[in-house]
């Protein structure tokens, strides 16, 4: 959909003919046979349809958006929208690409909600399958469980018919050797300057400077009609230990939806979201009259009181991690807000598909 169509229709709530094909990204077809009433309800809505995503899901706030307007399923449109950036393999830190756990093997973590059927379905730890959200979304749909990890979650993708693949890429992988051998001088590993060769010799950009990422997408968004859903999906924490498991699989601290009030979503540290029950907060804090900018920062404030550990703060006394939050209320308001300044979320509503700058607790020196 082109920028003036998406304006006309999100200002006239007239809906145009869209060719907005989500081509093989859409497998689920057996699901949209309820299409024709959820289309009818998205032009009679009179709310206002937006989508937000973390600053790394222009495209895919861009593709939700134009399934919104097509008349397609909340939930479809925003896993259609990160299956982009999951595809991705120079985003690192989800699905295709992704950065490795510490064995140098790419675990997935995903889950999905869907507001009008209060459905939920998650999978942690999931290798060898580059759309994690797609497995969850089949969790959600043809289980009676939510949450599928491990050796069980890829039984279960392996008998949806998902295609099993390598996801480690060349460059994830060199990133990984050059991690696994400046970790320690007391192991068998050597850094070219330890063997006198000079020069890493993997194909290693000069740029990556090494750092561990948390990374991820999130997305959530409301239709015309009110309805809400959300996803978050990622390669997680890079060269994390083998089975670990961040926010973003779990429901209620990296995505949560409340079709009566709004979504909210989570990037950043993982461990931090978990304990405070981070999107599940910024929900509650919506559904008590704050609008999700405020929301987002008031659940900052409480990681923030609850980061007491020594190694998790700078000189001042303040996390030395970020987390952000992206939220969306029914209304169709939208904020996003991290602990320190310098971040973006992505937006796509009445006025186009951009970025915009969070709102944060502590600016950033240097
Ligand atoms: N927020 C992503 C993770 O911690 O895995």
């Amino acid at each position: 959909m082109t920028e003036k169509t998406r304006r006309e229709f999100l200002k006239t709530g007239a809906l145009v003919g869209l060719g907005a094909a989500a081509g093989d990204l859409i497998p689920e077809k057996a699901w949209a046979s309820g299409r024709s009433e959820r289309e009818s309800r998205a032009r009679s809505g009179a709310g206002r349809p937006t989508v937000v995503a973390s600053q790394n899901g222009l495209a895919a706030v861009e593709r939700a958006m134009d399934l919104l307007l097509a008349g397609e399923d909340t939930l479809e449109a925003v896993v259609s929208g990160v299956n982009i950036v999951e595809a991705d393999p120079e985003d690192m830190s989800v699905g295709y690409g992704g950065l490795p756990n510490a064995e140098g093997v790419v675990q997935l973590d995903s889950s999905a909600m869907h507001g009008p059927t209060r459905g939920a379905g998650a999978v942690g730890a999931l290798e060898g399958f580059k759309h994690p959200s797609r497995v969850a979304l089949a969790v959600m749909r043809y289980t009676d469980h939510v949450f599928l990890v491990g050796a069980g979650a890829r039984q279960f993708a392996l008998e949806m018919g998902f295609k099993e693949e390598n996801l480690l890429t060349e460059k994830a992988r060199a990133r990984w050797i050059k991690w696994r051998a400046t970790l320690s001088e007391q192991d068998d590993y050597l850094t070219p300057e330890q063997s006198h060769e000079g020069v890493w010799d993997l194909g290693l950009e000069d740029s990556w400077d090494g750092a561990r990422r948390y990374g991820t997408i999130n997305c959530c968004a409301v239709n015309g009609a009110g309805d809400i859903s959300g996803v978050t999906t990622t390669s997680g924490l890079s060269f994390k230990v083998p089975g670990r498991v961040g926010d973003s699989p779990i429901i209620g601290a990296g995505l949560y939806v409340d079709d009566d009030v709004g979504a909210a979503g989570s990037t950043g540290r993982g461990e931090a979201v978990i304990k405070s029950c981070g999107s599940m907060l910024v929900v509650e804090l919506m559904r008590g009259g704050m609008s999700p900018k405020d929301a987002s920062l008031e659940a900052l404030r409480r990681i923030v009181h609850f980061t007491v550990e020594k190694r998790l703060l700078n000189d001042d006394g303040r996390p030395n991690f970020n987390v952000n939050f992206y939220a969306v209320n029914k209304s169709g308001d939208h904020g996003g807000a991290a602990i320190w300044s310098g971040r973006q979320y992505s937006v796509a509503d009445a006025d186009g598909v951009r970025h915009e700058d969070s709102a944060y607790l502590f600016e950033r020196r240097g």
